[in-house]
């Protein structure tokens, strides 16, 4: 079978490495992919949201199965366009993607399904928004409606903050399309939990669960960044909070998308806040999280193409998922000023590659003298462990084999999930 992944970041890394260990594979290629990508699978200079360019790949070279990772191309409808040419895709398709690419769709469907969610009010006039501030206490979150690299969340601590934050996305535009209509979120608080669920529209198989860590610095202190590392599992994922999530957040999420005639195939991901009235979606997302990704797929025990196949088949129900019982922990390294402006070119050196840790490449590229940086998250690496504080113990020993100048990483990843103060909740 002939294979095109998608992207070209950690997460597409990590997807690649897992369906090059599936036998019937016999050709894989990766648009855009990146410097490790390429010892895996073929890269082709096509961009992800080139969607003609790989429409028009996918059809010349008869690929078999094309895997869209990121948000963007899913929310452009790739997935549409290639099926409408008869060529298999997994992902869903931009009626389904809409999940993650409108925020207010999302709310407006757990409002009317009954899905536990922060309370919100939407808005596309300033002057309203402003308005609703005199009713609300702070902080408050505001969130841009559309996708916005990670950037259209700001926790407004102040009314000063808020109003700045509604002027940028109403009023000056910043975030584009994007920042039309926003939501004005109640802030809510308690550990987050990351589950990804590999679903077809009616089965579905949560996947182990992970955290993710945004902010850029120890302690979450700092900016926003697209991630700087994640563990897998979640000490406070609980079977009993498991089932309450599968019951009352993951089922009626699947059920309510497929009564909307919006019946989503692919990875349905749920961004959770378990607060002590109970766990709460923070956010969908309408594929493999990152960098999450990171430390599931190498948990990951079954073929992943026969998984990707049953779904676009609609037969997971068939299928059997097994997951390996080792802790994961993945650190981000990040090029000097990320996530502000940072210069790229800058020579990686890797001391050595060794059987105990994934180094997963996100802003690489190759050249005839060797790796060189590529982007601000520049690699991930993820070590296996056979309890949470193994996994960190290995994942920070192992960083000392990778070096590049300036190079920055937390040093904490994983450490929230070795002492935990475990939260008890009742569910409202
Ligand atoms: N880790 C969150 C995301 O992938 O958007």
């Amino acid at each position: 079978m002939k294979v095109l992944v998608v992207g070209g970041g950690g997460r597409e890394h990590a997807i690649v490495w897992k369906l090059s260990q599936s036998p019937r594979i016999s050709k894989l290629y990766c648009a855009p992919g990146n410097g490790g990508i390429a010892s895996l699978a073929q890269c082709v200079d096509i961009e992800a949201t080139d969607i003609e360019g790989i429409l028009n790949f996918a059809i010349e070279q008869e690929i078999d199965l094309t895997v869209v990772a990121p948000d963007d191309p899913l929310a452009m409808g790739l997935v549409d366009k290639l099926q409408g040419k008869g060529l298999r895709a997994f992902g869903p398709t931009q009626k389904a993607a809409i999940i993650e690419s409108s925020k207010v769709f999302s709310k407006e469907l757990m409002k009317k399904y009954r899905i536990p969610t922060p309370e919100y009010q939407s808005f596309q006039k300033y002057d309203d928004a402003i308005a609703f501030l005199d009713k609300i206490s702070f902080p408050v979150v505001i969130k841009a409606d559309g996708l916005a690299l990670g950037k259209g969340v700001i926790i407004a601590t102040s009314r000063e903050e808020a109003e700045k934050a509604l002027a940028d996305m109403l009023l000056e535009n910043k975030f584009g399309e994007a920042g039309k209509r926003v939501l004005i979120e109640e802030f809510i608080t308690g550990p987050e939990v990351s589950i990804l669920a590999f679903t077809d529209g009616e089965s579905y198989i949560p996947m182990v669960s992970s955290q993710d860590h945004k902010r850029a610095y120890d302690k979450d202190e700092g900016p926003n960044t697209g991630g700087m590392g994640a563990f897998s599992p979640s000490p406070h994922y609980t079977p009993e909070v498991a089932e309450y999530v599968e019951k009352n957040i993951i089922e009626p999420s699947i059920q309510a998308m497929a009564e909307e005639g919006r019946a989503f195939q692919g990875v349905l991901y749920f961004g959770l806040m378990l607060t002590s009235s109970g766990p709460k979606v923070l956010e969908y997302n309408a594929r493999f999280g990152d960098p999450e990704t990171q430390v599931v797929l190498p948990r990951l025990k079954t073929d992943l193409l026969e998984i990707m196949e049953a779904i676009i088949d609609k037969k997971l129900d068939e299928i059997d998922i097994q997951w390996d019982e080792r802790a994961a922990v993945c650190v981000v390294l990040a090029s000097e000023g990320y996530p502000g402006s940072y210069e790229k070119g800058v020579p990686i050196e890797i001391k050595e590659e060794n059987d105990q840790t994934f180094l997963f490449h996100a802003g690489t590229r190759k050249t005839e003298q060797g790796y060189v940086t590529n982007g601000g998250r520049v690699l991930g690496i993820t070590a296996l462990g056979n309890d949470m504080e193994d996994a960190v113990e290995s994942v920070y020993h192992n960083i000392e084999s990778v070096y590049f100048e300036g190079m920055h990483y937390r040093k904490d990843i994983g450490k929230k999930a070795v002492a935990v103060e475990m939260l008890k909740f009742t569910p409202k």
